[in-house]
């Protein structure tokens, strides 16, 4: 079983936004699995990657919740940023040695990131895809 399961319930229906969620579920789940032979050089150039997946993929949502004028857009927004800017602080403390990675950096993204999935993304995804619909 992966550290972060990937199935239908973790699925938003948006292909995009899916397919963006299951890339950064498979970089949490090697960064799970192999974090103990990394050395933390490699463990710090991989949150690096990740927070570029991240951003991209805030940017791919909030463009749409734009595009659609969906109406939960600002507090949406304000985890996403909230949330990279915590990624970001965790980040500054590893490559400044004031922090040493743990699991417990894992755990909080997994429970961030299913719990804004099931709250925030899925909401998002219905209105995008009913919009989505009314244009085809
Ligand atoms: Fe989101
Ligand atoms: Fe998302």
């Amino acid at each position: 079983m992966s550290f972060i399961n990937w199935n239908e319930k973790t699925t938003v229906a948006v292909e995009k936004i899916d397919s963006q969620h299951k890339t950064m579920v498979d970089i949490v789940n090697d960064l799970y699995e192999s974090h103990s032979i990394y050395s933390k050089e490699r463990i710090i150039e991989i949150l690096h990657g990740l927070l570029e997946d991240l951003k991209f993929h805030f940017f791919t949502e909030e463009d749409y919740m734009k595009k659609y004028k969906f109406p939960g857009y600002i507090s949406h927004k304000l985890e996403h940023d909230r949330f990279i800017r915590n990624f970001i602080d965790y980040i500054v403390k590893l490559e400044s040695g004031d922090k040493e990675f743990d699991i417990d950096f894992l755990n909080s993204f997994r429970n961030w990131f299913i719990n804004h999935l099931e709250l925030n993304d899925k909401k998002c995804a219905i209105f995008i895809k009913e919009k989505e619909e009314e244009c085809a």
